[in-house]
C-alpha cells in the first residue's frame, strides 16, 4: 500500500478508535480493539499485537493473527529491541535483523512501537509483522504512535 493510502487509511482509523476507546479507560480493552480495528483494515497487517511488561519479562497480550510466541527472551529481538530504546523500531526485513525472535516464518516485515503509561512509563510494545517484505514506513510509525497514545489517553 503507498503511502498516499496508508494516510487516508490511517487517519478514518485514528477517528474510528478514539470514540471507540471513550467508552472504556481499562487498558486491555483498549489494546483488543486497537489490534481488532488495525488487523481487519490493513491488509499488510499479518500478525497485530502487545507484548505486555511484566516483571522484566515480555508477555504476549491481546493479538489477531497466527498464534504467537507467548514470552520473548529478555534483551532479544525486535519487541526488546523497542523497550531497551524507548523508541520505535522498523525492520524492512526481518532476516536482516541480527536476533530477530521468528514466531512465524511467513513474517518478513516488522514494527514495534513502545506503549507508555500515563506516568511516562513503558508498559507494553505494540508489534505488527507482515508477510511483506518493507512493507512499513514513516507513515505507519507516526500514526501508529498517534495511536498507541490513546490506550492511557484521559481525554
Ligand atoms: N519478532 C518479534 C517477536 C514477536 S512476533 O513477531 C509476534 C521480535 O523479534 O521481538
Amino acid at each position: 500500500m503507498d503511502d498516499k493510502k496508508k494516510e487516508g487509511r490511517y487517519s478514518r482509523i485514528y477517528k474510528q478508535l478514539k470514540d471507540l476507546l471513550t467508552l472504556t479507560k481499562d487498558p486491555l480493552a483498549r489494546m483488543a480493539s486497537v489490534c481488532a480495528v488495525l488487523h481487519h483494515k490493513m491488509d499488510y497487517f499479518f500478525w497485530t499485537g502487545f507484548y505486555l511488561l511484566k516483571d522484566g519479562k515480555l508477555v504476549v497480550g491481546p493479538y489477531q493473527g497466527p498464534v504467537a510466541c507467548q514470552e520473548l527472551e529478555k534483551d532479544k529481538g525486535v519487541c526488546w529491541a523497542a523497550v531497551n530504546s524507548g523508541a520505535p523500531v522498523l525492520v524492512a526485513d526481518v532476516h536482516a535483523f541480527p536476533d530477530h525472535i521468528s514466531c512465524d516464518s511467513r513474517s518478513l516485515s516488522e514494527i514495534t512501537l513502545p506503549v507508555y503509561d500515563d506516568q511516562g512509563h513503558i508498559v507494553a510494545v505494540f508489534d505488527v509483522d507482515s508477510d511483506q517484505k518493507n512493507a512499513f514506513t514513516q507513515v505507519d510509525q507516526g500514526a501508529l504512535s498517534e495511536i498507541m497514545a490513546l490506550i492511557f489517553s484521559t481525554e
